[in-house]
């Protein structure tokens, strides 16, 4: 790599990031596309400051992640439609002087599930009403699909449905929902946590598309049970690329997927 006087900088701000997946991608992809530009890990507490410094440094973008997707918003010059709807941006644009808010969980989840499921007019189950579950709601609910959403805290999960004007199930009773597709958005079954799946075996059929967002371990319980009973599995890991794509698009106008899914696969192997 080459740095000189003239490297733009990108950056992810969150805490922790130290073993965030996003710089192997977003630097594999620069380096493919011939582009002078660095992307760097930094672990922020202070959001505001974090902010000041992007504007004072001149850094061309930025990722959001946990804790601070929400937090950012309100230091932004604009927000994108979407992102507004969704409530939470992890995506910031430095577009001729003003940074812009945007949320590429959406399109990474609608990308990474169109390329196995037609997506308007079909009934997909979400197991969750966090941030995540959110993003891939809207992202859904703007492709015309058929929502329902399960969750384990009843006023998260309502509060969800409303939104996204779908309906609303109980975790319980999730197995009793007829879908074509499950996508699990909560954080059980993620490493170092334990084995486990959010949902009972039986809820799944075969030929049903199953997505889960967690992709570590990259073949959760919740996979390998619905996996078992036939179903076609999407990894965690595809939708974390597909959003990191969506991100270096924004950025530079470019999708050096080939690429990014490579730097992804190399790093997760390491
Ligand atoms: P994120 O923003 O990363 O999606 P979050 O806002 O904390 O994270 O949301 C976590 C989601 O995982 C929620 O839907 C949460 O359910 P509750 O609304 O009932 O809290 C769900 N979740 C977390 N741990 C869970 C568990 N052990 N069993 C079932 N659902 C769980």
């Amino acid at each position: 790599m080459d740095i000189s006087g003239r490297t733009r900088v990108y950056a992810i701000i969150g805490s922790p990031v130290e073993h965030s997946l996003s710089p192997p991608m977003h630097n594999a992809g620069f380096a493919a596309e011939g582009i002078d530009a660095v992307y760097v890990a930094f672990r922020v507490e202070d959001v505001a400051g974090a902010l000041a410094g992007i504007r004072a440094l001149g850094l061309g973008g930025v990722s959001v992640t946990v804790p601070h997707k929400m937090a950012v918003m309100a230091g932004l010059d604009r927000i994108d439609e979407m992102a507004r709807q969704v409530g939470a941006v992890n995506t910031i644009v430095a577009e001729e002087g003003e940074l812009v808010g945007y949320n590429t969980d959406t399109a990474g989840a609608v990308a990474a599930l169109s390329a196995h499921i037609e997506i308007r007019g079909r009934r997909f189950l979400i197991i969750g009403a966090g941030g995540a579950a959110r993003a891939i709601g809207f992202g859904l609910w703007q492709r015309g699909a058929d929502l329902t959403i399960a969750n384990r805290s009843e006023e998260h999960g309502r509060a969800l449905a409303h939104d996204l004007a779908c309906r609303f199930v109980p975790l319980s009773q999730a197995a009793g929902v007829e879908a074509d597709c499950i996508i699990q958005a909560t954080s059980v079954g993620m490493y170092p946590g334990p084995d486990r799946s959010p949902v009972p075996a039986q809820l799944f059929r075969p030929g049903m598309v199953v997505m889960d967002i967690v992709y570590k371990p990259r073949r959760t319980r919740f996979l390998r049970e619905a996996e078992g009973r036939g179903c076609r599995c999407i990894e965690g890991t595809l939708m974390l690329l597909e959003q990191a794509v969506e991100q270096f698009r924004l950025w530079t106008g470019r999708t050096p997927r080939q690429v990014m899914e490579a730097a992804l696969r190399a790093a997760l192997a390491r």
